[in-house]
């Protein structure tokens, strides 16, 4: 018996923006995000692209390649840092534009490890109730969140949603484990400001708006050791080693991260599913869109062992295992 992913879907705004765009909003070149990045485009959402649009479109799909219909979910977990709205939550906007009318539904912050902390989420829930079908989804318009007068950080990310469904099998398949970790301490290397508190005793010092702010060659070095070490942990508690491992699908946020995590991880580069390249950093969406990404391609098998790990503001971070 375990708890598996029934289906995955993913949604992405119709308009790509490529590097030459960028060119003229900051001081930037294609060549320096090409080879400091990896990324050479990413989609921006427009008119009717809201988070929950993009988040509702994905899981549609989802619940198609589950065969479960949206009266059968019993929870929507959305991670995201980018709502349309403060409250209600983007969760609640997605229940009612799916009609998914017998679900509870709230969102989840945990930056890029939303998807993940997601997973972890509809692992244990679906373990104490077996009827449970939940949706979790990561969907980000970090475009309506960036200083688009900071090269450091707008050239990185992107919009877009990923979902999976989550259920429960009687056969041998499943998740095998999770192992996901925070800490709060070093929060200021990656933050987004909320708007400005109204209480004048509430004001947080130095708010500099509602924009990602980040020290980019710090996050790099936590990104690859928290990564390196979650895996590592993940699997030494279940007597595995990266040989048993299938495929990983790790967090897309830089090309040299995800080369310096196989180095690391000593696995051969085909083993490590990387689409960068067309999308950015899209934050929470990332690991479900890489996820549908390889999924649609074929690259997944019944029974293949497949390895999520993520890193993100918080921070937060973690992986987890499953047995396809
Ligand atoms: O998803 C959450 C986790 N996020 C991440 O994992 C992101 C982690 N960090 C990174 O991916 C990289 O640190 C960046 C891509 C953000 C930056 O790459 P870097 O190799 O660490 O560059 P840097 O910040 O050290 O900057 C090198 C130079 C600087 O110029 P000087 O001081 O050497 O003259 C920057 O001002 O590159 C300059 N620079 C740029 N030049 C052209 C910074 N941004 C740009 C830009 N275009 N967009």
């Amino acid at each position: 018996m375990g708890i598996v992913v029934l289906g995955t879907g993913s949604c992405l705004p119709k308009r790509v923006m490529s590097n030459v765009d960028l060119e003229s909003i900051v001081d930037t070149n294609d060549e320096w995000i090409r080879t400091r990045t990896g990324i050479e485009s990413r989609h921006i959402g427009g008119k009717d692209e809201q988070t929950y649009i993009l988040a509702s479109r994905a899981a549609e799909k989802a619940m198609v390649a589950a065969e479960v219909t949206p009266d059968q979910i019993g929870l929507i977990v959305v991670g995201t840092i980018s709502s349309h709205m403060q409250m209600p939550s983007t969760a609640c906007f997605v229940q009612t534009e799916i009609g998914a009318k017998n679900a509870f539904a709230y969102d989840l912050n945990a930056a890029c490890s939303g998807f993940m902390y997601g997973l972890d989420l509809a692992y244990k829930y679906i373990l104490a109730d077996h009827s449970m079908k939940v949706l979790v989804i990561g969907a980000e318009t970090l475009s309506s969140r960036l200083d688009w007068a900071d090269r450091n950080t707008c050239i990185l990310f992107g919009d877009g949603a990923g979902a999976a469904v989550f259920g429960f099998t009687d056969d041998d398949r499943g998740i095998i484990g999770t192992h996901m970790l925070s800490d709060g301490s070093l929060w200021e290397l990656l933050h987004m400001h909320g708007p400005e508190s109204s209480n004048p005793d509430l004001k947080v010092e130095n708010n500099t708006g509602a924009f990602i702010r980040m020290e980019g060659r710090e996050v790099f070095k936590h990104a690859v050791r928290a990564m390196e070490d979650s895996v590592n942990t993940l699997l030494a508690s279940k007597g595995l080693s990266i040989d048993d491992i299938s495929l990983i699908i790790p967090h897309q946020a830089n090309i040299r991260i995800l080369h310096k995590l196989v180095e690391r991880l000593k696995v051969t580069p085909d083993k490590v599913f990387i689409n960068v390249s067309k999308y950015g950093n899209t934050s929470a969406a990332s690991i479900p869109i890489a996820l549908d990404d390889a999924n649609s391609q074929g690259l997944i098998a019944e029974g293949d062992m497949v390895l999520f790990c993520s890193f993100g503001g918080g921070f937060t971070w973690g992986a987890a295992l499953i047995k396809w």
